[in-house]
């Protein structure tokens, strides 16, 4: 397919990073000068990583387990900056969890604060994004979009919070900072016991003595499973028509083999070697 040829959503412009239409710009601006303090605690991915997944294990994990009433969304709980802006996260009760998918030189950064950073293989995530972008009103222009369509953009880097290389790489050369988390949506569909012990440890001594409570990190892990968080969706994105695909989608690991071409997997196999090479992200994923 030649490049002029596909069908391609649009995207509000901010000096060459990309941000969803319908985003108001103001959010944008206002996100990216808020002024990081020491107890924030940053969950920051490329867009369908296990962004929700993290946030909502948090949210358990401060909550003993107990889920996020039907009434609540996740979003209200745990703002994403750069759509909100600063104000809302400024007024956010401790801990301030703040969602973002900026790239490491636009994050809000204090010394003293927590980052958390997920990475998902890029082939499951570009199948995801590809649903994510259909189903999103805001992106009512890519409606009748195909898979080889919004494949065409990703790789073009061409999407929504830019390109997926520009923002994993970035993060991953902090990735051993003792203000980082780095985890793979991999190794937490391997062992979600280990993430969500490993995110309450991060989250400090407050939260690692509650997840050693056998019951509530039962709890907390029975309530972030694929199958619990597909229940009540609006809880987590209620800004999807009925019709389209459900935000907790597939939830697994190697669905892009029922959607890649030949073609298409030798294309992003290349791109994901030319970006990776030299680093240690070559072996994150068995490709
Ligand atoms: P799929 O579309 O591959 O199913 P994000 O929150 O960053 O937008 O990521 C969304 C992706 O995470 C979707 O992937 C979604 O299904 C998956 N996901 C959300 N909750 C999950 C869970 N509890 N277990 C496994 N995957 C989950």
């Amino acid at each position: 397919m030649m490049e002029s040829d596909h069908k391609k959503p649009s995207y509000q412009n901010h000096n060459g990073f990309l941000m969803p239409m319908g985003f108001p710009p103001e959010g944008f601006i206002s996100g990216i000068n808020y002024q990081a303090q020491p107890d924030d605690i940053f969950v920051v991915t490329y867009p369908k990583c296990g962004t929700t997944w993290t946030l909502y294990m948090i949210w358990l994990i401060c909550h003993d387990g107990e889920p996020l009433p039907v009434t609540k969304t996740l979003n209200d709980e745990f703002p994403h900056l750069e759509e909100v802006g600063q104000e809302k996260v400024i007024n956010l009760p401790f801990p301030r969890v703040i969602k973002t998918h900026l790239p490491y030189d636009l994050t809000p950064y204090h010394p003293q604060a927590k980052y958390l950073y997920v990475a998902r293989n890029p082939f499951d995530c570009v199948v995801s994004f590809y649903h994510h972008t259909k189903g999103f009103v805001k992106h009512y222009d890519f409606a009748e979009g195909t898979f080889d369509d919004f494949f065409e953009c990703f790789l073009a880097g061409a999407v929504d919070f830019g390109d997926y290389f520009d923002n994993l790489l970035p993060w991953s050369e902090h990735k051993n900072d003792d203000n980082v988390l780095f985890l793979t949506y991999e190794q937490m569909k391997a062992d979600p016991k280990k993430a969500i012990i490993q995110i309450a440890n991060f989250l400090g001594d407050y939260f690692a003595d509650k997840i050693q409570n056998q019951e509530v990190l039962q709890k907390v892990l029975d309530q972030s499973s694929f199958e619990s968080m597909s229940q009540d969706q609006e809880r987590w994105s209620s800004k999807r028509p009925a019709h389209m695909t459900p935000f907790i989608r597939r939830g697994k690991v190697g669905d892009w083999k029922n959607y890649f071409s030949p073609e298409q997997v030798k294309r992003l196999t290349k791109k994901f070697k030319l970006r990776t090479a030299g680093t240690d992200l070559e072996k994150l994923w068995i490709l």
